[in-house]
């Protein structure tokens, strides 16, 4: 551990020996460690590796565009790759986009999301709507703006004093419905909360609202009554605000549609896209913006105001073509559909209940609590110790879960996601089950003895 070089993040808060293993070679979902050691990755690049590690049509299609154009001044010059490549990625969303932007990362994609629709209303002659809306328990990336526009609240923490004042609105969490309601008497007040929110501000000050359609990192997975983003697009329409849609850890096929908000057809007029948009092989991110809102009065201004070195990257592109190639007949789609249900019975059946609940989740993006009411020693657990210690319970059994905290208003709440690639087999499946469970019990074991 000691020898952990400096770029890592992990530096600055380091707990020597704890997860010290070095790893040196990634061979499909396995990762594998200095020592021969062998574990099976579901946190998957945080979701990105959809297709897990050595796809050679994608590392081959990096390097033959690496040979011929890398960059270009895009004000200057457009390009063959980066154009079909726009074309293609429209294609593979919903209908009603019809421009893609490409970046570097999903928070870079973020950001420019909240730039884009506040161009879109300063072109609008509405330059009073600068306020972003976002959601509690939500996350949108580390730079100011997205952190700004999400509500987790260890991530924000050392930030705060610096970060824009964003509403926040109810999350859409059934099972931890902010509003204590049952499905039976529920009438989407989590929407309504959203409306309530616009109100409060001033709709003739906001901008937008953004929005994860199945929340990530905040929540573990969770996504929403089947009524709630319609009726979210609604409210967004009837106040003239952009909603935009999250996409960044939902996109491309993860959870058995090319995009999640495709599922509820709610057609936003931003979608935010990276991670598996070049399945972890280059540093990609998008949006995909509707027609309404690009032959809106943006439309009239000649750029839009966020030039970046590597936006409408060659390379780039050339990964996210080799990437829509693979998944474009759908098989992975519906493998994704398939090995997550199989998945979440599994995990549903065999789990300790005292230790494991709430298993949920959509195709690949598989999400679970970590309840500490199983544990002796419950009281000593500090925030987000629940699911550290569960974590590391299942790196012992070869597993890598993607462990976070802070589901309530707060960092306490422990959860943890498993996001296998779409490529993953019906075995690893049982693999990853077995682990999960061994891991479960040796946990209660220890730490009840
Ligand atoms: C929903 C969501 N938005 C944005 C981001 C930020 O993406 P990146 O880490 O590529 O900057 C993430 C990353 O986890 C995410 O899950």
């Amino acid at each position: 551990m000691a020898e952990i070089c400096v770029l890592s993040s992990r530096t600055a808060y380091s707990t020597p020996g704890e997860l010290g293993a070095r790893i040196v070679a990634g061979e499909g979902p396995y990762l594998v460690g200095a020592d021969g050691t062998r574990y099976l990755d579901a946190s998957c690049g945080s979701g990105s590796l959809i297709f897990g590690h050595g796809d050679e049509k994608i590392i081959d299609a990096l390097h033959a565009q690496s040979r011929k154009l890398t960059l270009f001044p895009s004000r200057l010059f457009s390009s063959e790759i980066v154009e079909r490549y726009a074309r293609q990625l429209l294609d593979f969303g919903p209908p009603s986009m019809s421009r893609a932007i490409t970046f570097s990362s999903g928070s870079d994609a973020v950001e420019a999301s909240l730039k884009l629709a506040l161009q879109h209303h300063f072109a609008a002659k509405r330059p009073q709507r600068r306020k972003i809306l976002g959601r509690n328990a939500s996350y949108h990336g580390n730079t100011i703006a997205g952190l700004s526009a999400g509500e987790f609240v260890a991530r924000r923490k050392p930030y705060e004093g610096m970060l824009a004042s964003c509403a926040k609105a109810s999350h859409a969490h059934c099972v931890a419905c902010e509003f204590g309601l049952q499905a039976q008497t529920c009438a989407l007040e989590c929407a309504q909360s959203i409306e309530d929110a616009i109100l409060e501000e001033g709709p003739e000050n906001v901008a937008a609202v953004i929005i994860e359609p199945i929340v990530g990192a905040a929540l573990s997975a969770a996504p929403p009554d089947p009524r709630y983003l319609p009726r979210v697009r609604e409210i967004c329409q009837h106040h003239d605000i952009l909603l935009i849609v999250d996409e960044v850890m939902t996109g491309f096929s993860r959870t058995g549609r090319p995009f999640a908000s495709m599922h509820w057809n709610a057609e936003p007029d931003i979608i935010i896209c990276g991670k598996a948009i070049s399945a972890g092989y280059y540093p990609l991110s998008a949006l995909l913006v509707s027609e309404q809102v690009v032959n809106g009065p943006l439309a009239r201004e000649k750029y839009f105001q966020n030039g970046q070195t590597f936006a409408c990257s060659p390379a780039g592109a050339a990964v996210g073509l080799a990437v829509l190639g693979r998944l474009e007949d759908g098989s992975l789609a519906a493998n994704a559909t398939r090995m997550g249900e199989l998945l979440r019975a599994s995990l549903r059946e065999e789990l300790p209940g005292e230790l494991i609940n709430r298993v949920r989740g959509m195709g690949l993006m598989v999400g679970f609590d970590i309840s500490s009411s199983g544990l002796k020693n419950r009281r000593s657990l500090s925030p987000g110790r629940c699911s550290d210690r569960f974590q590391r319970a299942a790196l012992k059994r070869g597993l890598v879960i993607y462990a976070s905290s802070g589901s309530a208003r707060s960092e306490a709440g422990d959860h943890a996601m498993l996001l296998l690639p779409l490529t993953i087999s019906e075995r690893e499946v049982q693999e990853a089950t077995a682990s999960l469970v061994a891991a479960a019990n040796d946990l209660l074991e220890t730490e009840n003895k």
